[in-house]
């Protein structure tokens, strides 16, 4: 009884502050989100009855909602869920319009405040540059930029070409039967992003077993269920259910970039280490930083699992929509074969910097396939600030999420949207559009650092398996649907058949 009271006295205060500013936000938002288009909403609960099931619904939610609002010539929709205000531009213009002076939401220096479902990542990736804001988030971004220059991009090459060869081994030995090219494809990115960033080789295409493998799988498992289901926002819940289990995955990721650190500075500091190097990974790069007095350690540290985890999923995700999108239409397979097989002939050497640019075709479809099945749900911003977007008012405190799915598929930009078309990515077709018609990898001064970065990963990828294997199925492209497992992941499985070219 008594422990009752003293559980209750202190939910009680811990919870007053929060339920104080959930009801103030409700009061000054309620009476503007009313005014906008969009879905009924309910007070409060908003449409959680629409979101209700499993993760495939939201973004089919999504792009039924922005089809009616376009239909009505209106280039927004909001939706309310649990007190959560949501506004979706549904085109490219309303994100940045194509006359200033309006405020473009994705640039503005008062609402770059990344959405709330940032807040778990906290524990891995810390006050890095992708949660940065203000003063500190431009002096990261400016210490980040020479590190994706083209020239430091070469170095990277050599872990792209050593994995995808490993790849190919893994595969060959599938040879004549159906891979799950989701699981191969996440291992790869693993393994090239960890030895591109910190130069060590987990190779977990050879051993999946690897512990690294298993926390990153766990903690991203953990973090859907944070952002999928709302009964998780409330602490006590999410603590009852998962702290034990967070902590222990964490742990683990925290660990090992501490231990790799921590070897690899003493090879610096013993001279075996050259940060000056030429080809270099990313972590002497983060050295070299620390030692101009630009980061501290905590930085390096936080810097270099902000960037496993930037950069392993969307990469991975990606290349399982790029063989899904290969498997299904056999034509553009051949395609981007022949280009291949033009560049390469029958040798088995690495793919080089002056490959990435020759392999024209490769890059259209890839393009292509990234605004049919973009692997971020969304961008998200939290205003800081009333703001206007467009025609619309929208309220201080609520979010903003920019949508891909939302925003790939208007009609008025990509005439039969859902149709696959490398040749939308021509030049003269991309020179007609807004920089924000295609948002895989955002846009603007905030977009993806790593987009140069992961196009030659998915290159070099293409490159060595297409000059091996011929992928198939006889599913059809469009049998696949989204679904939000903190990427956007396919709900069917990408069992492809692998047949070895002659
Ligand atoms: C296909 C793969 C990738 C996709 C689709 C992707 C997508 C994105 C998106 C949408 C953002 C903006 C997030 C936001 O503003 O909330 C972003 C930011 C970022 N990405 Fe990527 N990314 C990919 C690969 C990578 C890789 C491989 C790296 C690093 C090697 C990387 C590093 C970053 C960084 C550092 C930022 C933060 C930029 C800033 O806030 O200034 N990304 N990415």
């Amino acid at each position: 009884m008594l422990l009752a009271a003293i559980v209750l006295v202190f939910a009680a205060f811990y919870y007053i502050p929060w339920l104080k500013k959930v009801i103030s936000d409700f009061l000054y938002q309620y009476p503007h989100m009313q005014k906008l288009p969009g879905p009924k909403r309910l007070p409060f609960i908003g449409c959680i009855a629409d979101l209700a099931g499993d993760t495939t619904v939201p973004i089919k939610f999504w792009m039924q909602e922005a089809e009616k609002v376009r239909a009505k010539g209106e280039g927004i929709f909001a939706i309310t869920v649990l007190g959560r205000n949501i506004t979706f531009p549904v085109n490219g213009e309303m994100v940045r319009p194509n006359f200033p002076p309006l405020q473009y939401i994705c640039e503005s220096p008062n609402e770059i405040l990344k959405g709330k479902d940032y807040d778990f990542l906290k524990g891995w990736i810390g006050d890095g540059i992708l949660t940065l804001i203000g003063q500190p988030w431009r002096d990261r971004r400016k210490s980040y930029t020479p590190l994706f220059h083209f020239s430091m991009l070469e170095g990277y090459l050599d872990a792209f070409n050593k994995h995808a060869r490993v790849l190919c081994e893994v595969l060959q030995k599938e040879a004549g039967t159906e891979v799950d090219m989701c699981e191969r494809v996440k291992r790869l990115a693993l393994d090239a992003i960890t030895d591109a960033a910190m130069d060590i080789n987990f190779d977990t295409q050879r051993d999946p077993s690897h512990p690294y493998l298993h926390a990153v799988h766990d903690f991203t498992h953990m973090q859907q269920r944070y952002i999928n289901e709302p009964q998780m926002w409330v602490k006590w819940i999410w603590a009852t259910l998962y702290h034990r289990r967070y902590k222990y995955s964490l742990d683990i990721l925290n660990d090992f970039s501490d231990k790799i650190m921590n070897d690899r500075l003493k090879r610096v500091q013993c001279g075996e280490i050259d940060l000056n190097a030429k080809k270099r990974p990313l972590i002497d790069h983060f050295f070299g930083l620390n030692q101009r007095g630009e980061w501290t350690l905590d930085d390096v540290h936080f810097e270099l699992n902000g960037v496993i985890f930037g950069g392993h999923d969307t990469t991975s995700a990606t290349l399982t929509w790029i063989f899904w999108a290969l498997g299904t239409q056999p034509h553009f397979q051949q395609q981007c074969f022949e280009e291949i097989n033009d560049i390469f002939g029958d040798t088995d050497r690495d793919c080089t910097h002056e490959d990435m640019k020759a392999m024209e075709f490769t890059e259209r479809f890839v393009k292509e396939t990234m605004r049919i099945f973009p692997p971020i749900p969304a961008v998200e911003r939290e205003l800081q600030n009333d703001f206007q977007m467009g025609d619309y008012l929208l309220p201080k405190g609520s979010e903003v999420f920019m949508a891909p799915h939302v925003i790939h598929r208007n009609p008025e930009i990509y005439p039969d949207p859902w149709k696959f078309d490398p040749d939308r990515w021509l030049p003269e077709n991309v020179a007609k559009r807004n920089p924000y018609d295609f948002i895989p990898f955002s846009a603007g001064n905030r977009n993806c650092l790593g987009q140069k970065f992961a196009m030659h990963e998915i290159k070099t990828v293409l490159a060595w398996t297409l000059r091996k294997f011929i992928f198939s199925t006889n599913k059809k492209l469009l049998d696949q649907g989204f679904a939000i497992e903190v990427i956007c992941k396919p709900t069917l499985p990408v069992d492809l058949l692998i047949t070895p070219r002659n």
